[in-house]
């Protein structure tokens, strides 16, 4: 595996193999690997004839107060686990190099809408950090297809949309969430979790089951739905931020007609903000 950290290496690399007409998949990381990246990674692999990752903790996607100091960079570990999962290149840029005007005044990707909901309502600018920096990386790394989890659903409708409105030609695949046996969904920020709050973080995908089963075998008043399922993480010790039961297509408020639903959560464990979310297809809607 080749490691790079600049765009000239990176592009010297990359023209080879598109020169030769080979395909290049990629999958952008913040590091701190797990298997949740390493089935992307696998993933990638079937798409293409190349791997690309990048590991880059974004700035601009943290908002004021957030673990942006202190979320976990490990790249000697992360280097291993890639070239043992037969990645051909990971490229780890220095900030200067994605924000060579600086981060603060970077030229950004904003993308209406689907950024100021759920997630973005809570974290201001996070999706705008998201997609700048996506689309940053896409410009420098030219893949044809990029990889991304389920496990950030609003992330993926997010980089989906840009790509779509950007005319970026880039095929995108989303890849359902990776859990741990007890269903806690695979996550760098795990890590932060205290032995008593790891042991209460599954209830977050507990209430996502509860209210999914209701939905699909009775229950249509969302609200109440996600008001009970708010009153499950209080009961099991979270501090819900968000339940919402969203259309999976654009997470849109959701009409009578429509089946195919996603519900998503997000709550705080101590410091910890924890998110998941669990795709829903309504087998007779009203
Ligand atoms: P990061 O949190 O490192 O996640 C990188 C990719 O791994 C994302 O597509 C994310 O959805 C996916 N992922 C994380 N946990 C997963 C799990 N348990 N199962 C499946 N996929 C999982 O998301 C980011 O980084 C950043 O926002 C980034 C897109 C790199 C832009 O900075």
């Amino acid at each position: 595996m080749q490691t790079v950290h600049t765009i000239a290496q990176l592009r010297a690399t990359v023209d080879q193999w598109r020169g030769r007409r080979e395909r290049v998949a990629f999958v952008p990381t913040m590091g701190n690997l797990h298997e949740g990246h390493l089935h992307l990674v696998k993933r990638a692999a079937r798409a293409a004839d190349r791997v690309v990752v990048s590991i880059f903790v974004n700035p601009t996607q943290f908002t004021e107060g957030e673990d942006f100091g202190t979320y976990p960079r490990t790249l000697k570990q992360d280097s291993l686990k890639l070239a043992e999962s037969g990645v051909h290149l990971l490229f780890a840029p220095e900030a200067s190099e994605l924000y060579p005007f600086g981060a603060e005044h970077t030229t950004q990707v904003l993308v209406p809408g689907l950024s100021d909901i759920l997630c973005g309502a809570s974290r201001p600018g996070h999706f705008a950090g998201v997609a700048t920096v996506v689309a940053k990386l896409f410009n420098a790394v030219r893949p044809h297809v990029a990889v991304f989890g389920e496990k950030d659903y609003q992330q993926l409708l997010v980089v989906r949309r840009m790509v779509a409105d950007l005319c970026l030609p880039i095929e995108i695949i989303g890849l359902p969430t990776v859990r741990e046996p007890d269903g806690l969904a695979l996550s760098s920020r795990n890590g932060y979790l205290s032995t008593e709050e790891r042991a209460r973080a599954p209830g977050l995908y507990r209430a996502l089951r509860w209210a999914g089963e209701v939905l699909v075998t009775a229950k249509r008043d969302y609200q109440a739905l996600c008001a009970q399922a708010s009153e499950m993480l209080v009961e099991g010790g979270l501090r819900p931020d968000y339940v919402s039961i969203r259309r999976a297509d654009d997470l849109a408020e959701p009409q009578a007609a429509d089946s195919r639903l996603i519900i998503l959560a997000a709550a705080w464990l101590g410091q910890t903000r924890l998110i998941d979310n669990l795709p829903v297809t309504l087998k007779n809607p009203e």
